[in-house]
């Protein structure tokens, strides 16, 4: 009887623009990072919008945010769909707030139909997942699922000292709920793909079975600050010369591992940082990601020979800090096959996939039944201001998210 429900794709469209004002750059893109002055806007916005669809708002002890509808057997697990409200510094539009504000869509067609599912349904919105300010990422899910310590989350600070737990309570989203145990039958996460694949391949919806590992580590050499103009080159312990010969090698390594294999060197910090002080410290980030964990391993074990032996090659001290680990997940069959049936009783193209980016669901893959959908973003790209997607692709998504979720709550029309 729902096989002809649609969202309300001008609703959801309007919405994702009006929360793009929020943190808007001039490029077009979105700086909204955790816990900033400009999330704090963002979640009130969003809370004004579930209180207003009738939801039930709770914030926990991380802030992760739960809007809640209730089900007609309120005894039963919980649906659980959403995302998160941050973005990278340097963010588009979609990533995270599709998955967000998708969720409220599926939840208001529901209320304009008066279609009372059994299960009670509820969206989240989790804490921290960019890591972009607060490493590492996936704070809220981290927490909520067991595998991050409240404390230790609480004590993470970013690069100009501020504390998370501090800023948290700053923002006014340091909740009262422990963190976990909801009860869940089921969790949904609707995303763009941040790929090129879908786009290539002319498909709107990417069935999700799995996501990637991952490794984040500080790659940190020390030398010795000296004198730019007078200390001659084979005096120096430099620091950056070693973790030249380090990157060269590190992207050899990864040539073994091509296509899938994935090595970016995204931050370097420099100490002190003056142009004719030869840097007496340097941290490089190092991001490597593979689908398969004996190829993590493996490299973990690579990554760790070539900076001990390019340290002593260079007479510096070199060393390497696991910052995160996060092994690779592979979703529910119960939530993959209700993706798949929505999209093919949507009559829209799909394709199952891996994603190659890290989402919160990986988390909370280790406490419910989990899934994701896709659907393409332009020229593939994300955690750049011109991210962008195509109405119908969003739209698309949407519907396929509110019928995979009629499924798994098994809906009852009044
Ligand atoms: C999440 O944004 C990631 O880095 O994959
Ligand atoms: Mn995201
Ligand atoms: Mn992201």
């Amino acid at each position: 009887m729902n096989q002809n429900l649609r969202i309300n794709g001008e609703r959801l469209l309007s919405r994702l623009a009006e929360m793009a004002q929020i943190g808007a750059t001039e490029k077009g893109g979105v700086c909204r990072v955790a816990l900033s002055d400009e999330d704090k806007v963002g979640r009130d916005l969003f809370i004004e919008w579930c209180q207003a669809a009738n939801c039930d708002i709770a914030v926990d002890q991380i802030g992760n945010i739960f809007a809640r509808r209730n089900g007609s057997n309120e005894d039963s697990p919980a649906i659980l769909t959403g995302s998160h409200l941050d973005s990278q510094p340097t963010g588009g539009k979609f990533d995270g707030v599709y998955g967000v504000l998708a969720a409220l869509e599926v939840l208001e067609t529901l209320n304009d139909h008066d279609i009372t599912t059994i299960h009670p349904l509820e969206i989240v919105s989790w804490t921290n997942e960019e890591g972009a300010r607060f490493a590492p990422g996936l704070t809220g899910s981290g927490v909520y699922t067991g595998v991050f310590d409240l404390e230790e989350a609480y004590a993470c600070v970013d690069k100009d000292g501020f504390i998370l737990g501090e800023e948290l309570l700053r923002i006014g989203y340091a909740g009262i709920a422990a963190p976990g145990g909801r009860s869940i039958k089921a969790a949904l996460e609707i995303h763009i793909e941040q790929g090129p694949i879908l786009e290539e391949e002319g498909i709107p919806i990417g069935v999700v079975h799995g996501v990637q590992g991952m490794y984040w580590y500080d790659l940190v050499f020390e030398g010795q600050e000296a004198h730019a103009g007078t200390t001659p080159m084979e005096r120096r312990k430099d620091p950056v010369a070693a973790a030249v010969s380090v990157i060269e090698k590190i992207y050899q390594l990864n040539d073994i591992y091509a296509p899938q294999g994935r090595a970016t060197f995204g931050d370097f910090i420099v100490e002190p940082g003056s142009r004719n002080t030869v840097p007496g410290k340097l941290t490089v980030t190092l991001d490597y990601r593979h689908p398969e964990e004996a190829v993590l391993r493996t490299v973990d074990s690579e990554v760790r020979s070539i900076v001990d032996a390019e340290s002593e090659t260079r007479r510096i001290k070199g060393w390497v800090d696991e910052i995160w680990y996060m092994p690779p997940v592979t979703f529910s069959a119960e939530c993959i096959a209700a993706v798949q049936h929505a999209a093919d009783q949507l009559g829209y193209p799909s394709r199952e996939m891996v994603s190659g980016a890290g989402h919160d669901a990986m988390y909370l893959a280790q406490v419910a039944p989990t899934g994701m959908i896709f659907i393409p973003c332009d020229n593939g790209l994300s955690h750049n201001e011109l991210e962008n997607a195509q109405s119908e692709d969003l739209i698309a998504g949407g519907n396929v998210l509110l019928h995979a979720i009629l499924e798994l709550a098994n809906p009852q029309v009044n």
